[in-house]
């Protein structure tokens, strides 16, 4: 009987059909899109926000005319106005997680790791080139923790409903130019939760302006899909979605060149599509390759393809993305293949924050969290339980990770099921993504109803990539009669490992995975489990009821060949979830490493048993238990070795065989000195490892991850801070308290990895917990020559670490320019042949004939008279209250006199427009200014010509 098989790539019009678009966001578009025309540009809007921590409630409409004005477009009032007073807001950059900056709280949610979460504002003025009008202008938002609300010039433009999708937003309608600065506003609401982890709170991913010509390749919307055909040859399928709001009709050429992995050119098709004026279309070719590079984990050869988009032969748009070629297929019987040899999913679930930083994580530590994760023999992660940065998926691709990609909200309404197209639709072109994962636990798994909602999801899916097959991570409900196994491509099981042998047993044509397994506590660096002080020890013991360890869960599923593997829960520690205990503990310990990545005694348990390579032999605990000579403690030796002997202080205790799971043990008593293991395979000693006991610290040492970080303001990189006796032996037990200081950089987070610490993650001190701490550094924009960092602790010797900067170049970045008060809401006067009184208060029934208007443009002579008032009232910011400031008339064209209050301040006599500045003092006032204008017909053009704004001195 014919098996479920998914393969990478299907038949060709399978393939495609139905698919709809996709450029990556972080991977494909370079930062400037090159050509000579100058396509498209793609900025980095991560700097100069201004931030509120808290809510800023909107004031209560009360009258009909604010009722009226309320309603009306560009009208947003309180903190998403454009002219709010933010003057006394601070100022930060992205990635930013304001939860990380609350204290930890014991009535806060213990899910959340007793931080409080609340609300925070976020508002940022934006300045557009002139140049720019007539191109299509978009924001992209890659994550806010966790609901927000964008504005942009007072405009409410977006809504957003998970802290874990991207949105873009089309702000070509919206945008100003020149000195008419643009104000984006965003509310994050992160009283909302998703999770029942730490999510952060905030703009904690990249936030972009992509400028592209009006006829243009959409954003995600460049998609290729290799396929592998029956003669052993490849096929590309290319779409490009091509998006055309505002540009004319008429045919484009679309040009898509691939290129290997050394960049060189590797095959060119070209299609050409017709558009109609204000609609787009998706163009589709393809290429062939006879024999291209795969890509593998041991060796993730990654192509490039380039989208150019002509019209009339001039390049008008460029989208590039990388793909890969590779078939990833699972089988019902002999799990996951990868490229047509079985590969076993040797795999961790990660949440998504790290020491110091929080969910606002620079892109260089997605590579350094992963560059862990496969030092310990690991191939896989699974994105638990959402879609990750993009960044993550770039490193994985890279690196040779494989990836289960996961929806967060199980939903198939009109407002959540856009949230799983727009995962698929962002990742399909990564190699890396072997599986999409519609739920995790979900309570209706074994009912008619969640069949049915699995069921719209797998459609949703599959219309966007008929590539991978999609999973749902069950706990349960597998043998009820409807559940969600009869609608997925690969169950995944959630624990449940009991039932593996059943589930494929009455299920033969079901592929099958562990989408998550054996959730064991364990504290680095702790021998013994003390609950009273919340530490979990080191030899993989149950911890709870269930029974579940390292070493048992992956038996389970290394014994089986028809389960494609597992996923741990988890490879890193996380905030959040602090099971088995309870404040003060405020993160997690199932990681197989801590919140900063250093290794517990069961990542060395993962690695013996997944690594098959090259020989495994680590000892734990360590050897450093002054007070416990002569008690018995029980050493392990965790190798992928068939024998292993131990020895201390030269002597054979005994050689013994090794079970590949179990690993070995003896109980010693404690003698300080040196403690050995040999590992032997077939007879012969493949390695050696020692522990000695360490004397008293002494001096402190720091470790840099990297020699060289990039200049560029944004890569980043963590130091491992160590405390060392007087042999330079580092010390396990040291509890140091370390300051640090930087120069050529800064410090962007600090943690040890201590659940139970409420050190803060900001700053610059942290403590050794267990002899290890972390500093992440990060370099500023526009570095070069050296970052040292200075570490010294009472009565230790400091350490210096000194890591070289390479010039490079920031990613674009849209300037930030500075929050200026503006006067935007001016009323105009009806015109009259006699000169008015300027200080005559005006009533409402005269305000109904009275007009409005917004600096920005001159008008042509009255027709109709020969004078007329411009007025408008306003409050100064509260840094012009305090210290002064400027009333500046960007351009003021025509004769005019000028009045502030009662006072007349300048009579300009000469029509020519000008820029006007004058002087406003300190204090609290409101202020009438008014603008009479002398303008009878066949004089020249007059009015507010450019921005009339407040600065403060
Ligand atoms: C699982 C769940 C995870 C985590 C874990 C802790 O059931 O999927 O998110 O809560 O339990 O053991």
């Amino acid at each position: 009987m014919e098996r479920r098989q998914f393969l990478a790539g299907v038949s060709a019009t399978a393939a495609i059909a139905g698919i709809c678009a996709a450029p990556q966001p972080g991977i494909g578009m370079p930062a400037t899109l090159p050509g000579a025309t100058s396509p498209g540009e793609r900025l980095s809007l991560d700097y100069g926000w201004r931030f509120w921590p808290g809510d800023v409630p909107f004031p209560e409409i009360l009258t009909a005319d604010q009722a009226y004005d309320n309603a009306k477009a560009g009208n947003a009032t309180g903190a998403a106005a454009t002219n709010f007073d933010d003057s006394q807001w601070s100022t930060v950059e992205l990635p930013h997680d304001f939860a990380l900056e609350q204290a930890y709280d014991p009535a806060a949610n213990r899910a959340q790791g007793y931080r409080p979460r609340g609300v925070g504002w976020y508002r940022r003025t934006l300045a557009l080139d002139p140049m720019d009008k007539g191109k299509h202008l978009e924001l992209g938002f890659d994550g806010i923790a966790t609901h927000a609300t964008v504005w942009i010039n007072g405009n409410l433009v977006h809504r957003n409903f998970s802290g874990y999708t991207s949105f873009h937003i089309d702000i070509t309608p919206f945008a100003t130019f020149g000195e008419d600065l643009n104000t984006i506003v965003v509310r994050a609401d992160a009283t909302a939760m998703e999770g029942w982890w730490y999510e952060g709170a905030g703009i904690y991913r990249h936030v972009w302006l992509v400028k592209r010509a009006p006829t243009h390749i959409a954003t995600d919307g460049l998609y290729a899909a290799p396929e592998k055909l029956a003669d052993g040859s490849w096929r590309v399928w290319i779409e490009a979605e091509i998006a055309n709001p505002d540009g004319p009709g008429g045919d484009v050429e679309l040009d898509v060149i691939l290129f290997d992995s050394a960049g060189r050119p590797a095959g060119m098709s070209s299609v050409t599509a017709a558009l109609a004026g204000g609609n787009g279309t998706v163009a589709r070719t393809s290429l062939s390759l006879p024999a291209p590079q795969l890509w593998s984990v041991e060796e993730p050869a990654l192509y490039r393809a380039r989208a150019e988009l002509r019209r009339a032969g001039t390049t008008i748009d460029v989208a590039e993305t990388r793909f890969g070629f590779r078939t990833a297929q699972f089988d019902a019987d002999r799990g996951f293949l990868l490229n047509g040899r079985p590969v076993k999913i040797k795999g961790v679930c990660l949440h998504q924050d790290h020491a110091g930083v929080g969910v606002a994580v620079p892109d260089a530590l997605w590579e350094y969290r992963l560059r862990r994760i496969k030092a310990m023999g690991a191939n896989a992660i699974r994105c638990s339980h959402n879609a990750p940065a993009s960044e993550l998926l770039d490193a994985a691709d890279r690196l040779g990770v494989l990836v289960m990609d996961e929806n967060r909200n199980f939903n198939v309404s009109e407002d959540y099921l856009p949230q799983l197209s727009w995962m698929v639709r962002r990742d399909r072109n990564h190699p890396s993504i072997i599986l999409w994962s519609v739920f995790n636990e979900e309570s209706t798994q074994g009912t008619e109803a969640g069949v049915k909602m699995v069921r719209r999801m797998v459609q949703a899916v599959k219309a966007l990539d008929r590539t991978r097959p999609v999973t749902a991570a069950m706990n349960g409900s597998m043998f009820t009669a409807a559940n969600v196994s009869q609608v997925v491509d690969v169950v995944g099981f959630n624990y449940q490992q009991e039932n593996y042998d059943r589930f494929h047993a009455e299920n033969p044509r079901l592929p099958m995975t562990s989408s998550e397994d054996t959730s064991a506590y364990m504290t680095r660096g702790e021998r013994l489990t003390d609950r009273a002080r919340h530490a979990i020890g080191c030899y993989d013991d149950p911890a709870d009821s269930d029974g579940r360890s390292q070493r048992t869960s992956w038996k389970m599923i290394a014994e089986r060949p028809f389960v494609a593997g597992g996923f741990v829960w988890t490879g890193f520690d996380y905030r959040g979830e602090p099971a088995p205990f309870d404040w003060p503990t405020a993160s997690s310990s199932f990681g197989l490493m801590d919140l900063c990545g250093f290794p517990k005694a069961s990542c060395h348990m993962r690695e013996a048993m997944w690594r098959t390579d090259a020989p495994v032999l680590h000892i734990s605990p360590h050897w450093t238990w002054p007070g416990l000579e002569g008690q018995p403690i029980k050493v392990m030796v965790l190798t992928n070795a068939e024998e292993a002997a131990l020895l201390l202080n030269g002597k054979l205790i005994s050689r013994r065989r090794v079970d590949p799971f179990d690993m070995v043990s003896w109980d010693v008593p404690y003698a300080p000195g040196r403690l050995e293991a040999v590992a032997f395979r077939g007879g012969k000693a493949v390695a050696h490892t020692r522990l000695e006991t360490t004397g008293m610290p002494v001096r402190l040492r720091l470790t840099p991850d990297r020699p060289m970080l990039d200049g560029d303001g944004r890569d980043a990189q963590p130091i491992m801070v160590e405390a060392l006796d007087a042999a330079g032996r580092p010390v396990p037990t040291a509890a140091a308290m370390v300051r640090f200081e930087v120069e050529g950089g800064r410090i962007i987070g600090l943690g040890n990895g201590d659940a139970n610490s409420h050190e803060p993650d900001k700053g610059n001190r942290r403590s050794l917990y267990n002899g290890l701490a972390q500093v992440i550094v990060q370099t500023d924009r526009g570095g070069s020559g050296l970052l040292r960092v200075r570490a010294s602790a009472a009565g230790l010797e400091p350490a210096a670490a000194v890591i070289a900067i390479r010039p490079a170049a920031a990613p674009p970045f849209a300037a930030p320019s500075p929050s200026v008060q503006r006067l935007d809401d001016w009323r105009t006067s009806p015109p009259t042949d006699s000169k008015p009184d300027p200080t005559r208060p005006v009533t409402e029934v005269d305000l109904k004939d009275w007009g409005w208007t917004s600096p920005g443009a001159s008008q042509a002579p009255l027709s109709g008279g020969r004078y007329v008032l411009f007025r408008t009232r306003f409050r100064p910011r509260r840094d012009v209250r305090e210290r002064g400031g400027k009333l500046v008339f960007g351009s003021l064209a025509g004769r005019a006199e000028i009045w502030l209050d009662d006072h007349r301040i300048h009579a300009k006599t000469d029509p020519a427009a000008a820029r006007l500045a004058f002087d406003l003092p300190p204090g609290e006032h409101q202020y009438r200014l008014v603008v009479l204008f002398d303008a009878p017909p066949q004089s020249g053009r007059f009015g507010l010509a450019q921005a009339v704004k407040l600065h403060a001195e």
